[in-house]
């Protein structure tokens, strides 16, 4: 394998538009922190790098929902995310944003050295307006009728009723959900980066080069570059974000997937003036974390973006991992099937490492995993707890019982101390292998093995029954159990770094940097040990249940019981509710319309007049078994003609999600022309 002179590790710019929950952790942040604080320990040069994305369309959704600025929005949440994310101990070197002026400055300067070199297309494409508004239409800012599922509020790039994608043109009776008017199309000019001119340059790359790659990441990137790559937009019509800084674009701004990578380069030169040295020396090894929807932009986009400048390095690596479930189903900021992490801190304070641990022990690695409560109560209690805490308790608490705590000599090696030393060295050749191999779930079984061993060679060798015949050999046993206690501070830090700090306190003692590590003299003769307290408790079964309850709640107020229902409409305001004449009416003649299945034309007395409504109910009612009932009429319809019979109104009626159709009536009988409103 290579050596790299140094190090630069990405993790992916969360969107600020919300907090953070244990899906990013478990994607992308936790794994992330791992690999750089192993690095660290190693010694190597490394820069941690992070931020908020705080520009693109949701943000400025949410803030027009509020009522207040996308800047309002974004400064809220870079501050919940930027805490969250210290609170777990994921040890960034700098969290920037992407609304900081060195990244606008760095921005538009990639952007204007690619215009330069002339490596942009320009294109005029047809864009939806809303001329009311005066400006150009995002897709999710349309909204209309899904051609797929006839759901009435599909966006205009995904219906959420049937998940289909979208393109905006393809929904019927488009409307702007800015003016509510119907928008228009229009031209608009872009700017477009041909990735069908660096497909041949990417095949080689990606294909050729990095069939190391993770298998989920490679073919993910195969079949993106089988299809043949087409040229992508790079601006937007949007106010919120940077402007596109040439002639010509004033409203334009750069597209939040063109701005949000170059974040990685703007952060790193507000925390370093040497910030070339880790983008542009090719001895420097830069890895990119994230989750698989960001797979094509980090390995496609962006390289093709870099490649294109001329003066940057490319990733070495890009470890994407799959989704984490939550039990069962997507994890969903809109539905809020979540565990935030501000909230998980407040049901579990001071067990950031028991997440930590849960989610690298499930991260979704290879394919998508679940996290459910059973799980994690059943790691916390039966990993950390019985194996690490309880190995770590009682090699502390024997030394305290039979030599005051202070660390006792060895005599001399049995065939079971010597087997334990050299596991201990084995072990953490094991976990860096993983590590460099960014199998990180893996490491951590290992990591845990450590312990593992250690809780064996206790129960093989049974110090509190020798202790009654054999006191030096209880020294040698006790000397190796803290031994390998003081290297899982050092190895356990990378996955654990609260429980790490813990190991230190207990054994008084600084962990040492990586390379010391693996073997059994840490510890010298003599050295004072502190008085241990529990390093992981138990998590009893009210705790879960609560938690469980939490998520029943979330799931019963997203489906409130009808789980069959059409997604709520677009709200209205009273004044348009107010304008439909609903009246009740007694039916007073019934026939079936000839040469059809489904119309009836009815004679209604409305209290107003009698009139004909021509209604689409024919195939669930008899004529003969209506006549003289009460229905709910609406009255000021516009009349229209259907089969040639003018039809002055409609009848309400209940449809349920089969198509089963009810009149809609009145509960006791009332005066016809009574007003329903
Ligand atoms: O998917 C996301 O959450 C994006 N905000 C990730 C951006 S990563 C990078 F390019 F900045
Ligand atoms: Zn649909």
């Amino acid at each position: 394998m290579k050596k790299f002179k140094r190090y630069l590790v990405t993790a992916a710019l969360p969107y600020a538009n919300g907090p953070v929950h244990i899906g990013h952790l478990a994607g992308v942040y936790v794994p992330a922190d791992i690999y750089v604080r192993y690095l660290r320990s190693k010694g190597e040069d490394v820069i941690y790098i992070c931020g908020s994305d705080e520009h693109g369309v949701p943000i400025t959704i949410k803030a027009r929902q509020e009522g207040v600025s996308p800047q309002d929005i974004v400064d809220r949440y870079h501050k919940i995310i930027k805490k969250a994310f210290a609170d777990f101990g994921i040890s960034f070197d700098i969290y920037s944003r992407t609304t900081s002026k060195t990244h606008y400055e760095t921005a538009s300067e990639f952007f204007k050295t690619l215009y330069n070199k002339g490596e942009f297309i320009e294109n005029t494409t047809n864009q939806y307006y809303d001329n009311e508004a005066g400006q150009f239409l995002a897709d999710r800012y349309i909204t209309g009728t899904c051609p797929h599922c006839g759901n009435a509020s599909a966006y205009g790039d995904q219906c959420e009723n049937c998940g289909t994608s979208l393109s905006a043109t393809d929904l019927i009776n488009p409307k702007s959900t800015i003016s509510g008017s119907e928008p228009i199309l229009k031209e608009t000019k872009h700017w477009f980066l041909p990735l069908d001119k660096h497909e041949e340059f990417l095949k080689n790359w990606i294909l050729k080069e990095h069939k190391n790659w993770k298998t989920n990441v490679y073919g993910q990137c195969k079949s993106w570059l089988d299809q043949g790559l087409q040229p992508r937009a790079v601006s937007r019509d949007l106010d919120w974000g940077i402007p596109v800084p040439v002639k010509g674009a004033e409203g334009k701004v750069l597209y939040v997937w063109f701005d949000a990578p170059i974040g990685y380069i703007s952060a790193t030169k507000d925390l370093t003036a040497d910030w070339e040295k880790y983008w542009k020396d090719k001895e420097t090894k830069m890895v990119h974390f994230i989750g698989k929807d960001n797979i094509v932009f980090h390995c496609i986009v962006f390289p093709a973006m870099l490649k294109a400048e001329g003066s940057f390095i490319l990733p070495d690596n890009v470890p994407a991992n799959e989704f984490l479930n939550l039990e069962g189903d997507k994890i969903s900021t809109s539905r809020n099937w979540a565990v935030w992490l501000h909230e998980y801190l407040e049901d579990f304070p001071g067990k950031e490492d028991v997440l930590r641990y849960v989610l690298c022990a499930n991260a979704p690695e290879t394919k998508d995993n679940d996290f459910t409560w059973k799980d994690f109560q059943a790691r916390n209690n039966n990993e950390l707890v019985a194996i690490l805490g309880n190995f770590v308790n009682r090699a502390m608490v024997l030394t305290h019982k039979y030599f005051n705590g202070k660390v006792p000599e060895i005599t001399s090696l049995n065939e079971y101390d010597k087997n334990a030393i050299v596991e201990i060295a084995t072990i953490k050749e094991a976990i860096e292998n993983s590590l460099e191999n960014y199998r990180f779930r893996e490491a951590l079984k290992y990591a845990i093995d450590l312990a593992r061993l250690g809780n064996k060679y206790l129960a093989d060798t049974e110090p509190w029954i020798l202790i009654k015949t054999d006191e030096n050999r209880v020294k040698t046993i006790l000397n190796i159990s803290l031994q390998i206690t003081a290297n899982l501070a050092t190895i356990m830090e990378p996955f654990l770094p609260h429980t790490s700090k813990k190991l230190e306190e207990f054994l008084n003692f600084q962990a040492l940097k990586w390379d010391a590590t693996g073997h059994a003299d840490l510890l010298e003769t003599g050295h004072i040990l502190n008085k241990p307290s529990l390093l992981f408790e138990k998590i009893e079964d009210e705790e879960i249940e609560k938690q469980l309850l939490k998520l029943a709640k979330t799931k019963e107020q997203n489906n409130p019981k009808s789980i069959n229902a059409n997604p709520q409409k677009e709200l209205i305001s009273y004044e348009d509710f107010s304008k439909l004449d609903i009246r009740v009416g007694t039916i007073l003649e019934a026939e079936k319309v000839p040469k059809t299945k489904k119309l009836m034309k009815l004679l209604i007395d409305t209290g107003i007049d009698k009139r004909t409504v021509v209604s689409g109910i024919a195939e669930f009612f008899e004529p003969e078994k209506i006549i003289g009932k009460q229905v709910s009429i609406l009255v000021n319809l516009e009349p229209r003609k259907l089969k040639g019979i003018e039809s002055q109104g409609m009848i309400l009626m209940a449809e349920n999600a089969d198509g089963k159709l009810t009149f809609v009536w009145p509960a006791e009988n009332i005066e016809n022309g009574a007003e329903i409103k």
